[in-house]
């Protein structure tokens, strides 16, 4: 990752993979050590402490956003990216089957140790899911996975090649242009220049656990349109907070 930052850019040496200290961090939280902060930096944003009880929210704390993306789950469902699999479990409480898949071997295990009757660990970067599904649930900016506009073309074919006839990819995204009117915030990881403005850089950072800087992805509507048409795909947006929107993509008939 270092070509992507200047010469002078203060990285902290990484110690771990990217995902690590959010695993490591929702392990803790899961064993009752709720005070844990994760440290996010990216070459946008200034550097950012997130509450990992934002991922422990149950459905009265869920966002309208990720609440029209679960109603619109049909069949069995795979929760992409799903983290300690909060959204897997109530889509379980209310009988749909669900397979919950993270990068993260420790976000599985928590998964599990919450309940969540099919967890499994899966780069969707590399693979397709390893059976057919009717949705693929991708909550909180979960497109941001695809790390680059190239890198979406893997993701669309990777989840497309993942849906049963007639399936759906449930996501959303963030449309970050309003970064353009903000004050340049205090950042550790400097921002290449000439770099599409989504396409961002992350750092984060848990206790003694510093993850290797990893590409997130923001995609605005026009953008992913273009990219969905490109695959014969069809995307209709179907709630919007703020600059985020939650989208449904289908296959065209
Ligand atoms: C922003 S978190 C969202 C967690 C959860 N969906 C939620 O809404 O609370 C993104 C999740 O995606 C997982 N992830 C990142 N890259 C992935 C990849 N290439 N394949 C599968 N999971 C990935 C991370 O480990 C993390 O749990």
């Amino acid at each position: 990752m270092q070509p992507f930052f200047s010469q002078d850019a203060k990285v902290q040496t990484p110690n771990c993979s990217a995902w690590f200290p959010l695993g490591k961090a929702l392990t803790d939280f899961n064993h009752g050590h709720s005070q844990g902060k994760l440290l996010t930096k990216s070459d946008i944003e200034g550097d950012r402490f997130v509450s990992v009880a934002s991922f422990y929210t149950g459905p009265s704390q869920f966002t309208p956003l990720s609440l029209a993306m679960i109603k619109s789950c049909v069949g069995i469902v795979a929760d992409l990216g799903a983290g300690s699999g909060s959204h897997s479990l109530f889509l379980q409480s209310k009988g749909y089957k669900v397979y919950g898949f993270d990068i993260s071997f420790d976000c599985v295990e928590v998964m599990k140790a919450r309940g969540v009757k099919n967890a499994s660990q899966i780069d969707i970067m590399k693979e397709p899911l390893p059976q057919k599904f009717d949705s693929i649930l991708i909550c909180m900016n979960g497109l941001g996975i695809a790390g680059s506009i190239k890198g979406l073309d893997t993701l669309l074919f990777h989840l497309t090649e993942s849906l049963n006839d007639g399936g759906r990819i449930i996501c959303d995204s963030t449309d970050i242009s309003y970064v353009k009117s903000m004050p340049a915030q205090k950042t550790t990881l400097p921002r290449l220049k000439n770099k599409n403005l989504g396409e961002v850089n992350y750092q984060m950072i848990y206790e003694d656990y510093i993850g290797e800087i990893f590409p997130w992805l923001y995609i605005d509507d026009k953008t992913l349109r273009k990219t969905c048409s490109n695959f014969q795909l069809k995307m209709l947006p179907i709630a919007r907070e703020d600059e985020s929107t939650a989208y449904i993509i289908t296959k065209e008939k």
